[in-house]
């Protein structure tokens, strides 16, 4: 089973109704997938859909990129859905599928939020122990 530390994000009264936002996650965490091999996170990609909150770790299913150009930019222009800014893929705020782009039918990383007293907080995944040399 996988541990989890705790990384507060702030209130959610700062993120209103279709907000998309990157927030960074420091230290970062590693991601071990078949296809895109081991990627480090060094931030978040938060979505407020339906009066819920949706996070994924903010790496495009394409390529081991942010979803960003390094500017926190994370929305599409009409604001429906979370935009990979390298080569378009189009990600579904409730559930991270990626609708449209080289990458239909993937899924961003999900991770788990947790609202408590008003504020939002992650559980990111803790770094694997590391190895002895051999
Ligand atoms: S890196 Fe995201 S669509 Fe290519």
């Amino acid at each position: 089973m996988a541990d989890f530390r705790r990384v507060p994000c702030g209130p959610i009264a700062f993120l209103p109704e279709g907000t998309m936002v990157r927030v960074p996650i420091m230290p970062g965490f590693v991601i071990t997938d078949d296809r895109l091999g081991t990627v480090r996170v060094r931030s978040a990609v938060i979505g407020r859909k339906g009066g819920r909150t949706y996070a994924y770790a903010n790496i495009c299913r394409h390529v081991p990129l942010t979803l960003d150009l390094g500017d926190g930019e994370v929305a599409s222009a009409d604001g429906l859905v979370f935009l990979c800014h390298h080569h378009g893929a189009r990600y579904r705020i409730e559930d991270g599928k990626c609708l449209y782009g080289p990458c239909d039918g993937e899924h961003l990383f999900k991770l788990e939020v947790e609202e408590l007293d008003g504020e939002l907080t992650l559980l990111v995944p803790t770094q694997p122990p590391p190895q002895p040399p051999t």
